[in-house]
């Protein structure tokens, strides 16, 4: 495997699909929920995996809108599982600086769940490290329909004119307003799928699909898709000879 090139090319934004808690638990005869529950490890693996390189953003999708079709009792233990998780975590985001932020419906959150992730974005807010962003009850079709309708809005009391909606306006309507679009999106599981994750964002994104299942996700293959992302040509477009002069 090639090394990282610490100087060279580190991504300032990664977007992670955390895919396969269900298939591990199950290749080792347990629940469902046995998967989600070891899968804190990778999550702490990847934050410190990619501070440690110094990237700037890393998204991590957590909870799909569509995984709100999965049966009760699956949904009701991811629930549980964010508010213990997200609160034994707290001392660990602090002690790396690391500011825990958002995206998706989060209102639609259960109350406990809703009101730790406010508590812990609140106490993590000053930190000035790592940026760490949750997707929770996030899709990527829920974000441009809510960014449709603000526009549209707008348009509507006369706020913005028609032929000044740019893609730049597009981008600042969604919940990613504020981070650059990722260069580097990592799927684990083997699954070969966008699954309605950050579809504008990741328009000229490099994809790295690996087949580790979330909860064996070490740094080691966070590293070796950077370096698979660090070898490619992005071309936006242009020739290849283009790109190299
Ligand atoms: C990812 O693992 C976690 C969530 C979607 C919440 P899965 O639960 O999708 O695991 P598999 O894909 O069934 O193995
Ligand atoms: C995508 O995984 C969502 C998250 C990782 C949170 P899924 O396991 O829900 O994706 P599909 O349904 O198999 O495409
Ligand atoms: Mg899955």
């Amino acid at each position: 495997m090639k090394e990282v090139s610490e100087n060279k090319n580190i991504p300032k934004h990664i977007a992670i699909i955390m895919d396969g808690n269900g298939r591990w638990a199950t290749k080792k005869g347990a629940m469902r929920i046995f998967g989600h529950r070891n899968a804190t490890k990778a999550v702490r693996e990847a934050i410190e995996g990619a501070n440690s390189l110094g990237v700037k953003y890393l998204t991590l999708f957590s909870f799909s809108t569509e995984n709100w079709s999965r049966p009760k009792a699956e949904v009701d233990a991811l629930m549980e599982l964010f508010v213990r998780t997200m609160s034994d975590e707290l001392p660990m985001l602090m002690d790396g600086n690391y500011k825990l932020e958002s995206i998706g419906n989060v209102e639609s959150l259960p109350p406990s769940a809703y009101e730790t992730l406010k508590r812990v974005e609140k106490t993590t807010s000053k930190n000035t490290g790592l940026k760490v962003i949750l997707a929770l009850s996030y899709s990527g079709h829920w974000e441009l329909t809510n960014a449709a309708k603000h526009i549209a809005q707008k348009v509507s009391e006369g706020k913005l004119n028609v032929a000044d909606i740019t893609e730049k306006v597009m981008a600042s309507h969604l919940e990613t307003a504020n981070y650059p679009d990722p260069e580097l999106m990592v799927r684990t599981s083997g699954e070969y799928r966008i699954s309605n994750f950050l579809l504008w964002q990741l328009a000229y994104t490099e994809m790295y699909f690996t087949p580790v299942l979330w909860p064996d996700f070490r740094r080691e293959h966070l590293f070796a898709a950077i370096s698979d992302y660090q070898s490619r040509e992005r071309r936006f477009g242009k020739t290849g000879e283009q790109v190299k002069s």
